[in-house]
Formats: C-alpha cells, structure tokens, sequence
C-alpha cells in the first residue's frame, strides 16, 4: 500500500485530509473501493509516466460525489449552468461530469487533468490523457472487480493502456445494448475513437 505524501498543492490539505472529507462522503463499502482505486491508478500510473500525486487524488476523488442526492445534482446543473441535457440521465452520469464541479467547489481542487479524470471516468472521452485513462482503467479493474473477462482487460492493460480504454468502451457498450439500457452519447463516442483503433491488440 503507497501512502503519498502530498508536495504540489493540487489539493490544499495532507493525503489523510483528502481521505477524511472523502470517508465522510461515502459509506464504507464504497470508501474501500476508492482506496482500491487509488492503489490501482497509482500501479498504472508509474510505467504509463503518469504524475503519482495526480493519480493519487483522482483516484480519491473520482466517486465522490456517488452517494449524494438527485436533487443535489439537479442544482449543481441549474446553479453552474451545465448542459440541460443532463437532466435527462441520473446518478451514474451525474457522479463524474457533475460530481467534478462539487469536487472544484468543496475540495478547492482546480487541477483540470483530474477534473477531467472525474468527469470522463464512467463514459470516457474521445481525447483522455494518460491521467483520464488511468483512472477509468482503475475504476474498472480495482483488485475487488469481479467479471467475466476482467482478468483479460487487467493483462491487456498491462501491456498496453489505451488497449485497455478500448477493451471497457468496447465491452461497456455491449453490456448497455444486450441489456437494453439507454448509451449515454459520449459513450458511444469513446467507442468510436478507441475500438477500431486498438482492434489489433484483442
Ligand atoms: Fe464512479
Ligand atoms: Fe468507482
């Protein structure tokens, strides 16, 4: 388990500040699955020459807001004139793209590469750096995950991360299909400028 110390005031408090606003946000379950995801960001982060205190706090933060109210994020869009459309979609959207704006506001983190990490981690980006797609590769293969193919998108990521963001917007977007769940645009999106691109790496 790495324990960084903070130097580059992105956030304006010690690790175990970050930690402690974070735990009062979450209940325990989720609170263990962010520190795994740290970890996970922070594992990826040094071969892909990622910043660690970077993929420390966004790995922190990405969930942050998972376990606030509708009505919370319905303000925040309305209060911080985010695009109305958002109000279409619920709580898995609203965590990372609105979730963002409450981490910038409450946490005075201005660091826009981890906003962006937080925002793009559950639908992902056209255009994500290194930071975004450590963190959307954490979020998905955390040591706790547990699905058919997990295993596979864990070695792949090794190899190779953007192989990785390919193989969840790939399997992402057939999961939403077979089930016949709404796909979020940006979804589709991801799919279109990750997928045909790394198909050789499957
Ligand atoms: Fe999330
Ligand atoms: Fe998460």
């Amino acid at each position: 388990m790495t324990e960084l110390t903070y130097h580059a005031q992105i956030f304006p408090g010690t690790r175990q500040e970050l930690i402690d606003r974070i735990s009062q946000q979450l209940r325990p379950k989720r609170f263990q699955h962010v520190l795994r995801v740290e970890q996970t960001a922070l594992e990826l982060a040094e071969p892909n020459h990622v910043d660690l205190e970077r993929a420390s706090i966004a790995g922190l933060v990405h969930d942050y807001a998972k376990q606030r109210p509708d009505a919370d994020f319905i303000a925040a869009i309305k209060d911080y004139q985010l695009n109305p459309e958002l109000l279409h979609y619920g709580n898995a959207i609203w965590h990372g793209v609105v979730g963002a704006e409450l981490i910038k506001r409450e946490l005075h983190i201005y660091d826009e590469d981890i906003l962006n990490a937080v925002r793009h981690h559950t639908t992902g980006a056209v255009y994500m750096t290194p930071l975004e797609q450590v963190v959307y590769m954490a979020d998905y293969i955390e040591p706790a995950r547990d699905f058919p193919g997990v295993d596979e998108a864990r070695a792949i990521t090794a190899k190779n991360l953007g192989a990785g963001v390919a193989f969840q917007a790939q399997h992402t977007l057939q999961y939403l299909i077979a089930n016949g769940l709404p796909v979020y645009p940006k979804s589709l999106e991801t799919y279109n400028a990750w997928v045909p691109r790394y198909q050789h790496h499957q």
